[in-house]
């Protein structure tokens, strides 16, 4: 909770994200994965493999762009920055990690922007424009979060559809992006189950909020919480969808 609280104060960002609470969301989530790195490491070596394996596939390779970079903990940096003639890394907050990782790459750019809205901050449709491959990285689940806690922060509930309007807008964009042209892949965890210490299942969450994702190529679990993170007689587990051509498994 230190951690994630003295993240919160130094990791900059404009001040309508940072109100909007994506600073705190930042430092929570980086305090979590370094306490959870054992458990995080096969989801994230799995993604990071998914995205260099679409990488090398990918045509065109003048510039490629990261939704949803963070800490890129998912992201294979170097293989990125030599790979493609420019590599931009879209995200409401650039944590410093990130910030010194960049120092090493001049043709890495950092693009701060809300992505929850779909196209509605134009800084996404301009980083998106030109990209020979984009990638969502472990990134749409978290869209609906905080647009929906803003609501519960007022004492009011959220428009029933609001989750799955901010779901579908992201996936309009990579669908998109793939009409255009470019090579898009997909990571994202879908589905949160709930175990006992006895591995039985208590609980589910739908992240998708009621939006069907086509057959992914790949699919993983990903232990988000174990034991004794959230709960000592509970763990989370999320299940991932890779789509390393998202385009081909659309249409
Ligand atoms: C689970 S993390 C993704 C992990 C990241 N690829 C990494 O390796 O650290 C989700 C990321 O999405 C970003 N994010 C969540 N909602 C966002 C939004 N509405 N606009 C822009 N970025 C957002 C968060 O700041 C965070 O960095």
């Amino acid at each position: 909770m230190l951690l994630a609280f003295v993240l919160s104060l130094i990791n900059p960002a404009p001040l309508h994200l940072r109100r909007l609470g994506y600073v705190r969301e930042s430092g929570l989530l980086h305090a979590r994965s370094r306490r959870c790195r054992r458990a995080w490491a096969p989801h994230l070596a799995q993604a990071k493999e998914v995205v260099a394996q679409a990488a090398a596939g990918c045509a065109d390779r003048r510039l490629a762009v990261v939704l949803g970079s963070g800490l890129l903990d998912d992201v294979p940096l170097d293989i990125l920055a030599k790979g493609f003639g420019a590599v931009r890394l879209v995200d409401a907050v650039h944590p410093w990690p990130t910030r010194v990782a960049v120092r090493h790459y001049p043709n890495v750019a950092l693009v701060t922007a809300e992505i929850s809205g779909g196209l509605s901050d134009p800084a996404v449709g301009q980083a998106l424009q030109g990209a020979g491959f984009v990638v969502s990285a472990n990134l749409l689940s978290q869209l609906p979060i905080l647009p929906i806690e803003a609501y519960e922060r007022r004492g009011r509930e959220a428009p029933a559809l609001l989750g799955t309007s901010i779901v579908e807008a992201h996936l309009a964009i990579l669908t998109a992006s793939a009409r255009a042209g470019a090579t898009v892949c997909l990571i994202t965890d879908t589905l949160q189950r709930e175990e006992d210490r006895h591995g039985h299942e208590v609980a589910t969450l739908d992240l998708m909020y009621g939006v069907r994702l086509p057959e992914p190529s790949l699919a993983w679990d990903w232990e988000l919480a174990p034991f004794g993170e959230v709960a000592g007689s509970r763990r989370f587990v999320h299940r991932v969808h890779a789509y390393p051509d998202w385009g081909a498994s659309t249409w």
